[in-house]
């Protein structure tokens, strides 16, 4: 699936180009080895694993240098060595990434005790970490490990229907938008059912965070404390007719429950799907 080069046609409104000129962005699609080396072909993400093992046992290699601990350097060069080999075992696609005579002459400059020199060869393994993450990093990231939503489902609590993500999200704004219509147009019984609803749905949302998150602590922060206080605050106003405060509470959820929410999950979601698109 990843075979293809993908390119994402963007015509971005704040671009300095003339009104008919699109900008085109291609980005190159990661080889498709290295699916293996993540979820759910690798349940230990091994992949990221030996990217932080390298960044831990470069450091150690760099501080060693500026030591002057050979044991401990030799050591530490040792593991470092056989993580950036395993990049290209791994996937033989960016074997041409790595400066494996760049390696090599660091480990002969250590063994030979030439420090100067293992010193200028680090550097230069180290320009092709920076290189390979400008190309890949972000796109692998979203790609690999971006959450995936559209096997996600949510009961609703009235009908108990098993309902997708998205048909969830299509109904929030209508309650919202028609709780916001109503209120300014005197229409009570249509904003406090709304504004029912919207505590329902919202509620229902709540039990699907655990499909992929394992504590309460993301819950608490999007669809917790702050977001109560604002539906009660709504409900307060709506009663008042206090039309400004209705308003002012509706865009205190808007950015603490939606938009809080959206720039983590909705954000990924989208741009996975987009990227994954035919
Ligand atoms: C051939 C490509 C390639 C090379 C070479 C490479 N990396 Fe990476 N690295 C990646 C990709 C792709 C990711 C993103 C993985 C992800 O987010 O799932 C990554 C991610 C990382 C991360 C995790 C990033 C973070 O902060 O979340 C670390 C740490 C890292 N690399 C260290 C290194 C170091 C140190 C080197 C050089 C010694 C190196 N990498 C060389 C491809 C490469
Ligand atoms: C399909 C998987 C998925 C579902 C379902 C999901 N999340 Fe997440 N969420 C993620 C991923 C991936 C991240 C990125 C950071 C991470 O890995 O924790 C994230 C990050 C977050 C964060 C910011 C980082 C943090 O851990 O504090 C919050 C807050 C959060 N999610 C709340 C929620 C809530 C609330 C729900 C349920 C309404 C939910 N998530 C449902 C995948 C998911
Ligand atoms: C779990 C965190 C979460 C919360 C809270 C949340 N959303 Fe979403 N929203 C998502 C995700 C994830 C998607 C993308 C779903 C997909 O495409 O499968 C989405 C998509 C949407 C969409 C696009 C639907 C489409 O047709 O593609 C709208 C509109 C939307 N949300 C509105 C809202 C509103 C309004 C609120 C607040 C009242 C809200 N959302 C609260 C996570 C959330």
């Amino acid at each position: 699936m990843f075979q293809r080069i993908l390119m994402l046609i963007a015509a971005l409104a704040t671009m300095p180009v003339a009104a008919e000129e699109s900008a085109e962005i291609t980005l190159k699609a990661p080889p498709a080895s290295l699916a293996q080396w993540y979820k759910p072909a690798n349940e230990r993400q091994v992949w990221l694993h030996n990217m932080f093992g390298l960044r831990r046992s470069m450091l150690a290699v760099s501080d060693y240098l500026a030591l002057e601990d050979r044991p401990r350097l030799e050591k530490w060069l040792r593991r470092f060595s056989e993580r950036y080999r395993k990049i290209g075992e791994m996937v033989p696609e960016w074997r041409e990434e790595l400066d494996l005579e760049q390696l090599q002459r660091l480990e002969q400059a250590v063994a030979g005790g030439d420090l100067t020199s293992a010193a200028d060869a680090l550097h230069e393994v180290g320009r092709t970490c920076r290189s390979c993450h400008h190309e890949n990093r972000a796109l692998v990231a979203a790609l690999m490990r971006g959450p995936d939503f559209s096997e996600i489902q949510v009961e609703d609590s009235e009908t108990l229907e098993e309902l997708p993500y998205k048909k969830v999200m299509q109904r929030l704004p209508v309650l919202v938008n028609r709780l916001k219509i109503a209120d300014e147009d005197g229409r009570k019984t249509v904003a406090f059912e709304s504004l029912e609803e919207l505590r329902q749905r919202l509620a229902d949302l709540g039990q699907s965070c655990e499909s992929c998150h394992r504590d309460e602590v993301p819950r608490e922060r999007i669809l917790g404390g702050a977001m109560h206080a604002s539906l009660d605050a709504l409900e307060q106003a709506l009663k008042a007719e206090d039309h400004r405060a209705v308003g002012r509470h509706l865009g205190e959820l808007a950015v603490n429950t939606c938009a809080r929410c959206h720039g983590v999950h909705r954000l990924l979601s989208d741009l996975r799907q987009e990227l994954l698109a035919d």
